[in-house]
Order: C-alpha cells, then sequence, then structure tokens
C-alpha cells in the first residue's frame, strides 16, 4: 500500500520525504487556505515546490464545479509539473470532465466519495485515484472501512484499474485497516504516520537492549 502524506504544509511534507516511506501528497482547498497560501500566483508555485520535493504524485484540486471551468482549471494544474494529479469532486459536471481528462491524458483522482456507486461512476469515467473520505463517515456513525472494502471487490470483479485511495484517515489504527482491507493508497496525516511507530515493547525491548550494550564494552 502506497502512502500519501495529506496536507499542503511545505515542512509536514520535508519530514515525510525524510522519514523514507512517502509515495506522494493529496491537498484540497482547506489544507491549502490551512497553509496560509493565498493568490492563483502563490498557489501555483506552492504546488511546483511540493512537486519539487517529492517527485511524485501530488493532487491538487479544482475550485470550479461547471464542466468548462473544470476543464480549463485542470489543464492549469496539469501544466504545472508533470506529478500533479487534477482532483475533481463527484458531480455530475465533475464526472465529465474526468472523462474529458482520460482522453486527453491528464491524470485525476477522484474526490468527495462517499458511496459505492459513486466510486463506479469515477472508475468509469477513467480516474487515477478514488477518494473515499473514511473519517468523514465514521464521523456519522457510518463504518467508513465497510465502504473501501465494497469499492475493493467490485474494481477486483471488473478489473478496474481505478486505485483506491483510502481519505480522510485519521489515526495509524485507520491506516492498518485501509492496508487490511486492500486500499491501493492511504491519505494521511503526518502523526497517523508517526504514531503506526509507536509501541510500548518496543520502548522497553530498546531500553533494555541499550543496557545491555553498556555491558559490552
Ligand atoms: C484527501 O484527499 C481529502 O481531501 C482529505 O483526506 C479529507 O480529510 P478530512 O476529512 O480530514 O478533511
Amino acid at each position: 500500500m502506497k502512502f500519501f502524506i495529506d496536507t499542503a504544509n511545505l515542512d509536514e511534507i520535508k519530514e515525510a520525504k525524510e522519514f523514507g516511506v512517502l509515495d506522494g501528497v493529496t491537498t484540497n482547498p482547506s489544507l491549502m487556505a490551512k497553509s496560509g497560501v493565498k493568490g492563483k500566483d502563490n498557489i501555483f508555485k506552492h504546488y511546483k515546490e511540493i512537486c519539487d520535493i517529492v517527485q511524485a504524485d501530488v493532487s491538487a484540486e479544482v475550485i470550479a464545479t461547471d464542466f468548462d471551468g473544470i476543464v480549463r482549471e485542470g489543464e492549469e494544474l496539469a501544466a504545472i509539473d508533470e506529478h500533479i494529479v487534477v482532483k475533481v469532486p463527484m458531480i455530475r459536471d465533475g464526472v465529465k470532465a474526468i472523462k474529458y481528462f482520460t482522453d486527453n491524458g491528464i491524470r485525476t483522482n477522484c474526490t468527495l466519495v462517499f458511496s459505492a456507486g459513486q466510486a463506479i461512476l469515477a472508475a468509469k469515467a477513467g480516474a487515477a485515484y478514488v477518494s473515499p473520505f473514511i473519517g468523514r463517515l465514521d464521523d456519522i456513525s457510518f463504518e467508513g472501512m465497510d465502504l473501501i472494502a465494497q469499492i475493493v471487490d467490485i474494481y477486483q470483479t471488473f478489473d478496474f484499474t481505478t486505485e483506491v485511495l483510502a481519505a480522510s484517515i485519521r489515526s495509524p489504527l485507520h491506516i492498518v485497516q485501509a492496508a487490511e482491507t486492500g486500499a491501493d493508497v492511504a491519505t494521511c496525516p503526518l502523526n497517523a504516520i508517526l504514531g503506526l511507530l509507536k509501541h510500548p515493547l518496543t520502548d522497553i525491548g530498546l531500553e533494555k537492549f541499550l543496557n545491555d550494550a553498556k555491558k559490552l564494552d
């Protein structure tokens, strides 16, 4: 399973890259706003910086919601760097735009997916990634991970090549469950990735090894 980091914060992206397990980045308008970047030129420069750091897939989301606007914005975003994947919302014009981008060699990530039916549409339109939002489903008492399992199953049945990108991940446990369920990618906050490191027996064991190592001098 690939690890993407779900942030637009350059320091966090650099830290994840240096940690050595990073396969890509996802952003969204909320994350861009949180990073404090403003204005189209600065936002485009920011995406370029992210691409230069990771040298791997970077999802950049369109703001337009009509077909012509999505296509115009997506083409501009895709021109920033070869690693840009255009993130398009799961709406009628979004699906139409994903099909247009697919036919014109631009890779897409279909976002805001909350049902298997939506995931089928994304795959039919040729999205490179589909992003079911696990945490937001859990927030309203639906089992987000069940949706991942359902989509993985359907995509396998029909050999869809769209990768299942588990999004809205909130914890290390979500990452492990996404892996168990067969998600191709998990996009996670940095603290969820680093949380995977933690086990008290590792800490206790290391302390004992280091103490015993002192006896070896
Ligand atoms: C990533 O592609 C999504 O936009 C993101 O994971 C949403 O996460 P949230 O539900 O924590 O905002």
